[in-house]
């Protein structure tokens, strides 16, 4: 039998008030509103408070989610985390929240791929539950991107934020998720990451994210449009066709090309850069949930997610809600 798999609930948190720009300044960062204004769109963005984790922060969006989708946690078979920044190195950050949410027995873990980690991850449950062994899926991306910040970086720090968002899948005869793709380009390392390690009790390398700005752009753009195209060739769909484009929120610039690139107008696309920064791959699941819970995003209506990141990574994922 076939099965296919419908997003049945979302949810969002975000730690605190919003951390401004101007707030950045009077922490002594040596940067401006207007110059992050002009070059990301960024105006604020919310960071976890002391002790805050990733897992914390997901349990609070999958519990919305859950409630959303009148699913109980216990009744969950599939849980997976897309995170760079986990609690622990082990156990996943997907076993923490499974004990948070009180679910035994459930397969759970976590899915590395920075920024594209949540579309990697929604993809990889759609998979399962399309095989017929799963029916019941939380695939949640959460961040704390502040504690791999270098804060004397002003070219990097003023870009991320913190926070998480969830998805509830279920396994339905209808169609919901129709197609996926997702790529990497392991050549292309150096350009994002964090080239470090915890190695004999000290950090060895450098533990904090690095980033070559202009060649992250230029790729981000090439490889958002082609994989855009791709996904909606692979459900015989053409971009007009769909009713909300939800791009990694990284930058407005990168966003307005690629939508401009598809020929989309923007309020098609879903913007939350503005008031979260880059948090990774809490970034789409956030602003979906957003669109969905503000009644943008309605039962029916064709969504394009996108991720694109460290790795790189890149991927995309066209569902009808
Ligand atoms: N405030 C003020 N000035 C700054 C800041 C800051 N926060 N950061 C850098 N500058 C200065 C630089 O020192 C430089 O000054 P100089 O000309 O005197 O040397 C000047 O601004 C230009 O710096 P560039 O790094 O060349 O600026 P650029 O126009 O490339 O913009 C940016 C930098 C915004 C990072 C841009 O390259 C970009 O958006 N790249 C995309 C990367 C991205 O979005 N990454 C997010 C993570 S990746 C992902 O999620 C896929």
């Amino acid at each position: 039998m076939t099965h296919y798999s419908r997003l049945a609930g979302t949810g969002g948190y975000l730690p605190g008030p919003p951390v401004t720009n101007d707030d950045l300044v009077a922490r002594g960062i040596n940067t401006s509103d207007d110059w992050i204004v002009t070059r990301t769109g960024i105006r604020a963005r919310h960071l976890a408070a002391p002790g805050q984790t990733s897992c914390q922060m997901a349990t609070e969006a999958a519990l919305q989610a859950l409630d959303m989708a009148g699913i109980a946690a216990a009744d969950l078979d599939l849980i997976i985390v897309a995170t760079s920044t986990p609690d622990y190195i082990f156990p996943s950050t997907a076993c923490l929240l499974q004990g948070a949410l009180g679910n035994r027995g459930a397969t759970a873990f976590d899915v590395q791929a920075v920024c594209s980690g949540f579309v990697y991850a929604l993809s990889i449950a759609d998979k399962f539950i399309r095989s017929g062994t799963h029916q019941k899926a939380l695939v949640v991306g959460a961040e704390t991107f502040s504690r791999i910040l270098d804060w004397q970086d002003r070219g990097t720090c003023v870009l991320f934020g913190d926070g998480a968002g969830a998805v509830v899948l279920e396994a339905a005869e209808e169609s919901g998720i129709l197609a996926s793709a997702l790529h990497a380009d392991g050549s292309l390392v150096k350009i994002l990451s964090v080239p470090g390690q915890i190695a004999h009790g000290q950090v060895t390398g450098d533990p904090f994210l690095r980033m070559e700005g202009q060649a992250v752009f230029k790729t981000a753009v090439r490889v958002l449009t082609e994989v855009a195209r791709e996904c909606c060739a692979a459900a015989n769909l053409a971009p007009a066709d769909l009713d909300w484009l939800i791009p990694h929120q990284a930058n407005i610039r990168i966003i307005e090309a690629t939508g401009k690139r598809m020929g989309l107008v923007s309020d098609k696309v879903v913007v939350t850069v503005d008031r979260h920064g880059n948090t990774s791959a809490a970034s789409v699941p956030l602003a979906l949930n957003e669109a969905v819970r503000d009644g943008r995003i309605r039962r029916g209506q064709r969504v394009l997610l996108e991720g694109v990141g460290g790795g790189f990574t890149w991927g995309a994922l066209l569902f009808e809600f």
